[in-house]
């Protein structure tokens, strides 16, 4: 039987492309191994966002070197943006990488391993989706959709656009059609995906008819037996009325979103050409509000762009304390290959001054989402039931539509949508109880 591992790097987007690879790997007649050590087939899907993304995955590209030395059947294969970046320079870096394909070729994996061919082959084309392939789902009741591949903005720090290329939707109908079928199969939560996921419409493949986010939410939202819809990430720009509205009256559409920020200094986010100011940000999050006062708002932040200065930086801590995000992802700037702003090397910021802000930055964001955390405690709130608490066994895990974590005391399965009863709150999770009135249900 052949066997193998698949090692993740990076975003949701990767995870989904991981599924995909696994999906058309069963269909190959591979399957699935926890030991890397005992697999034939090693593979790695790659990120390439931060430096720390990239050294990560080279140490554990080392260990599956190893096991190759110790038999040398096995085969290495290198995916996703890392690999789409530094194209087959891969081979010259790491002789022993039999097959890398960057993040629109994963169908050439299969390919590669019915073909005869025993020299290392690089795939690097814009081609496919990655949505078109049979998926191996982590949980059988959330499903990652592909809405569109790419990103045609230009965010100077950032590699996705030439890791992703240009972007491309897929038509309405099919994603539809795709929704239709996971839910049929028994998903509940289905998580849209794309970079820039809110200008979905306008770029759908083969001149197909356009179409907008807000009227994909409404067509998602109508199947029978679908929960909850989720979508990562939009782009502030590209956040307009109908979708915000979508939030308000659509039953399905999660009281979350993400909405990255960068940095709350306008000169900065010139630099960074994010198409919009402090100002515009928060209009929109004052929209957001005024028709979901009970949102969760959720962003990114990056410290330490080249040129910012301690002004600017004390306007992101401004943004962040006035909107009082429920919770940020916080990053230091890194400076990537090919991309604008790693060009501005003369303006770079010292680590340690990017070190001092991020503390500041990390008091501001938990102390508000801790804050905003604490309107939950006392409230019922719908929990879907992931698995069992990370700390505590005998305690479930799950998430509600505002995608916070909840630890609480209960009796339900994984895939259950239970009320529980919000007892307790911190910046990252929340505590509580299965009312009794499931309890007495599921009993
Ligand atoms: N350095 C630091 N953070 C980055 N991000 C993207 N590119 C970089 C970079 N070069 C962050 C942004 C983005 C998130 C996915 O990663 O905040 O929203
Ligand atoms: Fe995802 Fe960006 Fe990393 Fe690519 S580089 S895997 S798009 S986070």
């Amino acid at each position: 039987m052949r066997s193998y591992h698949v090692t993740t790097f990076g975003c949701q987007m990767n995870e989904h492309d991981s599924e995909r690879m696994k999906g058309m790997l069963e269909s190959l007649g591979y399957t699935e191994t926890d030991a890397v050590e005992r697999a034939g087939l090693i593979l790695f899907n790659t990120c390439s966002i931060r430096e720390k993304a990239d050294s990560r995955f080279v140490a554990h590209l080392r260990q599956a070197a190893a096991h190759k030395r110790r038999d040398p059947e096995v085969v290495i294969g290198v995916g996703g943006c890392w690999a789409q970046s530094v194209k087959d320079d891969v081979f010259r870096q790491f002789p022993f990488v039999d097959v890398a394909f960057g993040p629109g070729q994963v169908h050439k994996l299969a390919e590669f391993l019915t073909s005869d061919s025993l020299t290392a082959q690089g795939f690097f084309e814009f081609e496919g989706f990655t949505g078109h392939l049979p998926a191996k789902r982590g949980r059988a009741f959330q499903a990652w959709v592909q809405i569109s591949v790419g990103c045609n903005m230009k965010c100077s720090y950032c590699i996705v656009p030439s890791t992703r290329g240009r972007e491309v939707d897929r038509p309405l109908d099919e994603l539809v059609a795709e929704v239709r079928a996971q839910v049929a199969e028994g998903v509940r939560e289905v998580t849209l995906l794309g970079q820039n996921v809110n200008a979905y419409g306008r770029h759908v493949r083969d001149g197909g008819p356009a179409a907008s986010f807000a009227r994909l939410l409404a067509e998602l939202d109508a199947i029978d037996g679908l929960d909850r819809i989720r979508y990562t990430s939009p782009h502030p720009q590209d956040m307009k009325e109908d979708v915000v509205v979508a939030h308000a009256r659509l039953a399905s559409v999660c009281p979350h979103m993400h909405l990255p920020l960068q940095s709350g200094s306008s000169r900065i986010l010139k630099a960074m050409r994010r198409t919009y100011d402090r100002e515009r940000f928060l209009d929109r999050v004052a929209l957001i509000r005024e028709h979901n006062p009970d949102i969760a708002l959720t962003t990114d932040v990056i410290v330490g762009f080249p040129g910012e200065t301690e002004a600017d930086f004390e306007e992101t801590l401004e943004v962040c304390e006035e909107v009082g995000f429920d919770g940020a992802f916080t990053f230091i700037y890194s400076p990537r290959r090919g991309t604008e702003a790693a060009a501005f090397a003369e303006d770079f910021v010292p680590h340690e001054v990017c070190v001092a802000r991020m503390d500041r930055l990390v008091e501001v964001v938990q102390r508000r989402a801790a804050e905003q955390a604490r309107r939950f405690v006392g409230r019922t709130l719908d929990v879907l039931v992931e698995g069992t608490s990370r700390t505590d066994p005998s305690r479930l895990r799950g998430r509600t539509g505002h995608n916070k974590v909840v630890n609480f005391a209960g009796l339900a399965d994984p895939g259950d949508l239970v009320p529980v009863q919000i007892t307790g709150a911190t910046s990252q999770t929340l505590t509580g109880e299965m009312s009794l009135l499931a309890r007495a249900a599921a009993g």
